[in-house]
């Protein structure tokens, strides 16, 4: 997928969403961070698994209640952080817990759910993707560069 320009996805299902994910996940290299935007229910941690899979990872991605960063390893012999910030007050509390070394690794993929959270701490360099409700199992994912 060409991830130059800003674009707007749609998905009908929760599937759908994986595949978008891991075409994103393809055009990507270790050290790129992705943000992850959108309502609870939106669709960010589906869009997470797609990811990890479309790298090759084997171990289901799923986000347990109080783990913040969870570290995977690919194929590839690059990471994979899957970070989960919403019960994460704000920038101080996740430096309190290291999140700028997750973030400053050059040779992970970071996925950021949540980054509201920490937007002071964000690298200048992002993929954003914003998940929208439209519908049961209808979402939009607008892409920015
Ligand atoms: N097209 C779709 N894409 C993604 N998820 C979908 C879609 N249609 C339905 N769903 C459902 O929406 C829910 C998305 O849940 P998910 O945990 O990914 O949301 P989230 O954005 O990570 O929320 P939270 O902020 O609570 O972490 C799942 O139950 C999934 O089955
Ligand atoms: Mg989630």
């Amino acid at each position: 997928m060409d991830l130059n320009t800003e674009k707007t996805v749609y998905s009908r299902s929760e599937e759908e969403t994986e595949k978008i994910a891991s075409e994103i996940a393809a055009a990507l290299s270790p050290g790129d961070t992705v943000l992850l935007r959108g309502n609870l229910g939106a669709g960010k941690t589906v869009f997470s698994r797609g990811f990890a899979r479309g790298l090759g990872c084997e171990d289901t991605l799923s986000s347990p209640t109080y783990t913040i960063v969870q570290e995977y390893q690919l194929p590839s012999g690059a990471r994979l952080y899957h970070m989960d910030l919403y019960r994460i007050a704000d920038a101080a509390s996740a430096l309190g817990f290291g999140v700028d070394e997750f973030i400053d690794d050059p040779k992970a993929y970071k996925l950021i759910e949540w980054p509201e959270r920490i937007e002071s701490l964000l690298p200048e360099k992002c993929l954003t993707v914003e998940i929208t409700h439209k519908g049961d199992e209808e979402r939009s994912l607008r892409i920015t560069p």
